[in-house]
């Protein structure tokens, strides 16, 4: 029998890569540390069986014809997906599969970092520093404001919305959050109230989004939702750029609708919308939340597991449906 041939698109951690070689799959990795071009995806998915692919990476029906019939899953390196294209999968019968286990405490540790980091000026006041500006101690120097008391609005309490609200409760935020259906055991858990979306954008402090990005969550926040916000509110985005609209993001910021943003997704990644990077209460992070060794790791050990249960004729952990 040949053996199994897996192509993965950019290096990742060893260890789901040794898992993949263990199983004496044929596995080849792309040797360029950079986003491969459609025609080098075309080139280099020709016959093979999976396709371990990243959420740079559009996977859609182009590159499932181009590797042929051969195909049997998708194995996306992300807990996110919108970079695959699920009908034209279906149509095909390859499976898709996602990393959703992996990243939920780096990233919830991410956004809490994002909140306070906007809240008390670490940046600006970093800049301030090496600026030579600092000339002693005063008063209201970066003031801020204390975390005690105010309302976090958790939008989508799945895996990382949940982990947010962990260490939410620890910094004393009251919890307000919508979903698209309510969970009377997380009100209990963190004393969390449901609330419509626009009724959490009126009552936060700061609003913390945990949707993925799919047609319904597209400009979830828009200029809408920018005006029914407070004007000392801040918003942490960690899950998809395209949930916030972000030409109207750039707008609401100079109308002063909101206090500010930390952005660690962009709608045009990585791309930025133009003037964007100009407001001081703005922080941009290079879609790192999920960037630990811990959490890189695991992901390259899911996404293995997802293959090998599918070649080996088994229902995959993490199935898309
Ligand atoms: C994900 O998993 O979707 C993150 O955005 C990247 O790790």
């Amino acid at each position: 029998m040949s053996k199994y041939k897996i192509f993965v698109t950019r290096k990742i951690h060893d260890s789901g890569l040794k898992m993949l070689k263990d199983q004496g799959y044929l596995v080849k990795v792309s040797p360029y540390d950079r986003v491969l071009s459609k025609k080098e995806l075309i080139k280099n998915v020709a016959g093979v069986d999976a396709i371990l692919s990243l959420l740079t990476d559009k996977i859609d029906d182009d590159i499932l014809k181009a590797a042929g019939p051969n195909l049997k899953i998708v194995a996306n390196y992300a807990v996110g997906f919108d970079n695959l294209d699920i009908e034209a999968a279906k149509k095909r019968a390859v499976v898709l599969t996602n990393t959703p286990d992996g990243s939920t405490e780096s990233v919830a540790d991410f956004a809490v970092i994002l909140m306070l980091a906007l809240d008390r000026q670490i940046t600006e006041a970093d800049k301030f520093v090496r600026a030579g500006k600092y000339n002693g101690w005063a008063p209201f120097l970066f003031a801020g404001e204390c975390l005690d008391k105010k309302t976090l609005g958790i939008v989508g309490i799945g895996r990382i919305g949940s982990a947010v609200a962990v260490r939410a409760v620890g910094f004393g935020l009251k919890i307000v959050y919508c979903n698209m259906v309510r969970d009377e055991e997380f009100e209990k858990k963190y004393n969390a109230k449901f609330l419509s979306l626009a009724d959490l954008l009126k009552v936060s402090d700061f609003v913390s989004l945990h949707v993925p990005l799919m047609p319904s969550t597209r400009h979830m926040i828009g200029s809408k939702e920018f005006k029914l916000m407070k004007k000392n509110a801040f918003l942490i985005n960690t899950a998809r750029g395209a949930v916030i609209d972000e030409k109207a993001l750039v707008v609401a910021l100079k109308k002063k609708q909101i206090a500010g943003a930390a952005l660690d997704v962009y709608e045009f990644e990585p791309k930025l919308v133009s003037g964007l990077n100009k407001f001081h209460n703005v922080i941009l992070t290079p879609h790192i939340a999920s960037s630990t060794i811990e959490t890189r790791k695991i992901m390259s050990e899911i996404a293995a597991k997802n293959i090998i249960a599918v070649l080996s004729g088994e229902v995959p952990p993490n199935l898309l449906k």
